[in-house]
Order: C-alpha cells, then sequence, then structure tokens
C-alpha cells in the first residue's frame, strides 16, 4: 500500500510512512520465528540485534552526528545487547559483519540512526513479551528496556532533533534510502541467523 504524505509533513512522519511496507515485512518475518517460543530462539533474535548494533556502532561516536542529535552517545546499544547474549551463555556472531565507518554522508547516517532509535521505540512491545521467558533490563533483555524518561519521549527527543537538520529535497531521498538499506540490511542478519 503506498502512504501518501506531503513535503508539509515532518521528515519523521515521512520516513515511517515510506518505510511501512519494509518495517512491516521485518515485523512479521521475526514474528514468524516464534522469539518467545523460547530462549534459544530468543537468542536467534538477540544475534539480529547484535548484527545490526555492531554494523552501526561507529555512528555513535561520530562528533558531527553527536553536534545534531542529542544524548546520541547514550543512545548507543552495542553494549546492552553484547550483554544480553553472554546472560543466556551465547557466543557473539562472527566477524563477518559489515561496520559502517563514522564518516557516511549526514543523509545517510540519519536514516540509519532513524531505523536504530526506532526500533528501540517498538522494542518496548517486544520487552513486556520477553517477561515470559524470565528476561527484564537486568537480564537477557536489557537492551530493549524502556529509557527511563519513557520510550515515547526518549523518541520524541530524537526525532525532534532529527526534524530539525536541513536539508536538501535530493538529500531527504537520500535519507528514505538509507534508512530502506537500513530495514533491508536488517532483514539479511534474520535470514543468517534464522534460517
Ligand atoms: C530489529 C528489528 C526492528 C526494527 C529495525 C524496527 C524498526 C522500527 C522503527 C524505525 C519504528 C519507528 C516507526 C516510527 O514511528 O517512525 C518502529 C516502531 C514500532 N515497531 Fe519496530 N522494528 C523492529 C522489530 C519490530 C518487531 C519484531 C515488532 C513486533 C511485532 C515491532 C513493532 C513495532 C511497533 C508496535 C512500533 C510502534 C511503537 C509505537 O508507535 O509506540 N518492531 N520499529
Amino acid at each position: 500500500m503506498t502512504v501518501q504524505t506531503s513535503l508539509e509533513d515532518s521528515r519523521s512522519v515521512r520516513l515511517k510512512a515510506a518505510t511501512r511496507d519494509s518495517h512491516g515485512a521485518l515485523d512479521k518475518r521475526i514474528m514468524a520465528g516464534d522469539i518467545f517460543a523460547d530462549r534459544s530462539n530468543f537468542a536467534r533474535f538477540l544475534r539480529v540485534q547484535y548484527r545490526f548494533h555492531r554494523s552501526i556502532d561507529a555512528l555513535y561516536a561520530s562528533p558531527a552526528l553527536d553536534a545534531l542529535l542529542p544524548d546520541l552517545a547514550e543512545r548507543r546499544r552495542l553494549q546492552q545487547v553484547r550483554s544480553d547474549l553472554q546472560d543466556l551463555e551465547q557466543a557473539l556472531p562472527g566477524e563477518d559483519i559489515i561496520a559502517l565507518g563514522n564518516d557516511l554522508p549526514l543523509p545517510t547516517a540519519l536514516g540509519w540512526l532513524y531505523v536504530a532509535e526506532g526500533s528501540n521505540l517498538g522494542g518496548t512491545v517486544l520487552y513486556k513479551m520477553a517477561a515470559a521467558l524470565g528476561l527484564d533490563r537486568d537480564f537477557g533483555a536489557r537492551h530493549l528496556a524502556a529509557h527511563p524518561d519513557g520510550a515515547a519521549r526518549h523518541w520524541r527527543g530524537f526525532t525532534a532533533a532529527l526534524d530539525a537538520v536541513v536539508l536538501s529535497p535530493a538529500q531527504e531521498q537520500e535519507v528514505i534510502d538509507a534508512a530502506d538499506a537500513a530495514f533491508r540490511s536488517v532483514h539479511g542478519h534474520v535470514e543468517v541467523e534464522f534460517s
């Protein structure tokens, strides 16, 4: 389905609409993997998250991005995903992960970070479901726990900063393309870990 948006909508609203299909397909694929059936299935999801967060980790150390986005370093979640895997006594995925550099063009970096930060918002739904496996912010589901300020508020802090960055129309399209590439990349990680 095509969702109509206009340039009067904020960038984050347009990004949500533009990636609705790729997000929906990813959600379905992950949930079809029955990740809450037991801890070993959940660990597959953690390995997907590890691959994703390993690939984008350098972005959180970029001074140029830090100047535009509040609390950027604090939003980094690779360490929490690593601890979640260690809680479940899982080996970390191999080093075949292609990591992005911290010198990406700004619009590309913003698209990838939109997907990473949005997944934190959606992660609150998964966090509640992980309770059935005895997992929480102290064990196994650390990276899904909401920020103490509340997940929605933390997300709004990010989108307000994302929306305020001034970009040309061509760069707007680059942000959307990068967000789409990020979703497709996570889908690729799912194919590796769930097949
Ligand atoms: C690593 C995999 C995932 C990524 C990268 C991801 C990405 C995103 C993004 C970017 C958003 C923000 C949309 C926006 O408001 O602009 C979001 C929200 C959301 N996601 Fe996901 N997602 C993932 C997995 C899942 C799964 C498995 C589910 C469960 C079926 C899910 C459910 C949701 C929900 C319910 C929201 C909306 C939360 C709200 O508006 O309060 N996501 N996700």
